[in-house]
């Protein structure tokens, strides 16, 4: 069954655990949604993950659209979150809410996501407004990775806590039906939950948020540049592809691939009369 806004809402009231993972493309988005997963984001961690930047902040419009819709052809049942990229909403509301329109009509996404706090909230108001659901992101933000001056553990410090906090309660006033806490002391993360009527998606918040999410390619083993403390892999599905692209390698130049049961066959006759 389709997993809705409402299947988050009535997860938290009956205090069961969300999940979620992200994809950015059709086979992959196949297979998660067959694993039962709740929810799929097309994070723009797709910069790193799929296209190679070292940051977040490159990631366009077109990017999040061509593979959102990759990943809504694919998944069936999760709800599919699309991230609105770096510029695509802090300018303006306007912008705002003409991208994330975009995001449902050609990504054909089910929510969006978007970075920040109380500073965003005019324009989480003005998408809910609109009829589309928001999810909001707290803690560290990867798009402000300059302003934070690297990617480290957010709200440790007594005012810092205490900002994280007003900015969740602002997100949820806004009109957001989810937050992703990312980074952030679990005991924090815990208080959050605790506080908000809303659901909290934990990413490096510990136990103790109403979900989880991973990106796909940490949780598999298949990227390796930098593995956060907050990964586990649960695969180490990059060494199984390292071998098999090396086995295949062998067997090409060994002449033992392809075999007769992977040829197609013709009449000899037909072959015949072109020599
Ligand atoms: O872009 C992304 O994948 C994200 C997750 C890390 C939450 O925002």
């Amino acid at each position: 069954m389709k997993k809705t806004v409402s299947t988050f809402q009535d997860a938290k009231k009956n205090g069961e655990k969300v999940t979620m993972l992200t994809a950015y493309d059709y086979s992959t988005a196949k297979l998660i949604d067959e694993a039962g997963i709740d929810s799929i984001l097309v994070g723009d961690s797709l910069g790193n993950v799929i296209l190679g930047y070292e940051d977040t902040i490159s990631v366009t419009m077109e990017d999040m659209i061509h593979h959102g819709a990759a990943v809504a052809r694919g998944a069936k049942n999760a709800l599919i979150v699309i991230d609105m990229p770096f510029m695509s909403y802090q300018a303006s509301v306007y912008d705002a809410v003409v991208n994330a329109g975009r995001l449902m009509k050609e990504g054909r996404a089910n929510a969006v996501k978007l970075e920040g706090g109380a500073g965003v909230c005019p324009q989480i108001k003005a998408i809910t407004d609109s009829g589309i659901p928001v999810v909001a992101h707290l803690g560290l933000t990867p798009q402000s990775v300059n302003a934070f001056g690297g990617y480290k553990v957010q709200g440790k410090s007594g005012e810092a806590a205490a900002k994280l906090l007003e900015d969740a309660l602002a997100v949820q006033e806004a009109g957001a039906f989810a937050v992703v806490l990312e980074c952030v002391p679990a005991k924090l993360a815990t208080l959050i939950t605790e506080k908000l009527d809303i659901i909290t998606i934990g990413i490096g918040a510990g136990n103790g948020c109403d979900g989880q999410v991973l990106v796909y390619q940490d949780m598999l083993g298949m990227f390796t540049d930098y593995v956060p403390k907050f990964v586990k892999q649960f695969a180490q599905a990059g060494d199984l592809m390292r071998q098999a692209f090396t086995d295949y390698k062998k067997e090409v130049m060994a002449g033992t691939f392809p075999e007769e049961k992977h040829s197609y066959k013709i009449e000899d006759e037909v072959i015949d009369k072109l020599y």
